[in-house]
C-alpha cells in the first residue's frame, strides 16, 4: 500500500523558507509515501456565497485533501498567527457545511520563521482550527525552527546534523501516525 500526503504551505513567496521545508521534509519520508504540495495561490478569497457553485481551484484543492492519506502543514507565522493565504485554502476546503475535506485526515504541523519562537504562536492557532476541524494532529515532537543564514545546504537539505535527525524522526512518528489512522 503506498500514502499520499498533501502538503500545504502557509507561504507564497519565491524564496519562502517554509518551501524548501517542505521539499527537504518529503525527502526524509519513506518509500511508500508520496508528498505532494497542493496549490493555494489561486484560491478566490473565500465567499460563503460561492459554495453552491465553487471554483475550478476550489474544487481541485478539495479534491486533493480528500485523495490524500494525510496532511501535513508547513506555514511561517504572521503576527503571531497563520498567513491569511492559509486561512482561505483551509475554509475553502472546510465547505459547504458538512461536506469538509479535512475531516479525519491525520495532521502534522512544522514550521519555520525568523522570529526565536519558530512559528510556535501560528501553530498553536492552527492546532485549535484542525481540532475543529476534526483532524487527529500529531502531537509531539513540536517542530518551531528559526530561520538563520546556512540552514539549509546547496542541495536543499537540513544542514545541521542535530535538526536533520530531529526531523527524521519527526518523520517517522508521523508516518506511523498516518499508518495508524488508515487501518
Ligand atoms: C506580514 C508578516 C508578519 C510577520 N509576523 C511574524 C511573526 O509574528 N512571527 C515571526 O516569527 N515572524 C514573522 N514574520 C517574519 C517571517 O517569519 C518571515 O518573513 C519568514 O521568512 C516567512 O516565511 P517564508 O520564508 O516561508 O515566507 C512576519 C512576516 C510578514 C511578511
Amino acid at each position: 500500500m503506498s500514502y499520499r500526503i498533501a502538503i500545504v504551505i502557509g507561504s507564497l513567496r519565491k524564496e519562502s523558507h517554509n518551501k524548501a521545508l517542505a521539499a527537504a521534509l518529503a525527502k526524509l519520508g519513506p518509500s511508500d509515501f508520496t508528498f505532494d504540495t497542493v496549490r493555494i495561490d489561486d484560491l478566490p478569497l473565500y465567499n460563503q456565497d460561492d459554495d453552491g457553485a465553487p471554483s475550478a481551484q476550489v474544487t481541485r484543492l478539495k479534491g486533493a485533501i480528500n485523495a490524500a492519506a494525510g496532511v501535513i502543514f508547513v506555514t511561517p507565522e504572521y503576527n503571531r498567527s497563520i498567513p491569511g493565504v492559509l486561512k482561505n485554502a483551509i475554509d475553502h476546503a472546510s465547505r459547504p457545511y458538512g461536506q469538509s475535506a479535512w475531516t479525519g485526515k491525520p495532521a502534522g504541523v512544522v514550521g519555520i520563521s525568523i522570529g526565536q519562537i519558530g512559528t510556535a504562536c501560528a501553530q498553536q492557532h492552527l492546532r485549535t482550527m484542525l481540532a475543529y476541524l476534526d483532524m487527529p494532529t500529531l502531537g509531539q515532537p513540536e517542530v518551531f525552527l528559526t530561520a538563520k543564514e546556512g540552514f539549509f545546504d546547496a542541495s536543499g537539505a537540513i544542514a545541521n546534523e542535530g535538526t536533520r535527525k530531529f526531523l527524521q524522526g519527526w518523520m517517522d512518528k508521523y508516518v506511523a501516525f498516518v499508518k495508524a489512522h488508515a487501518k
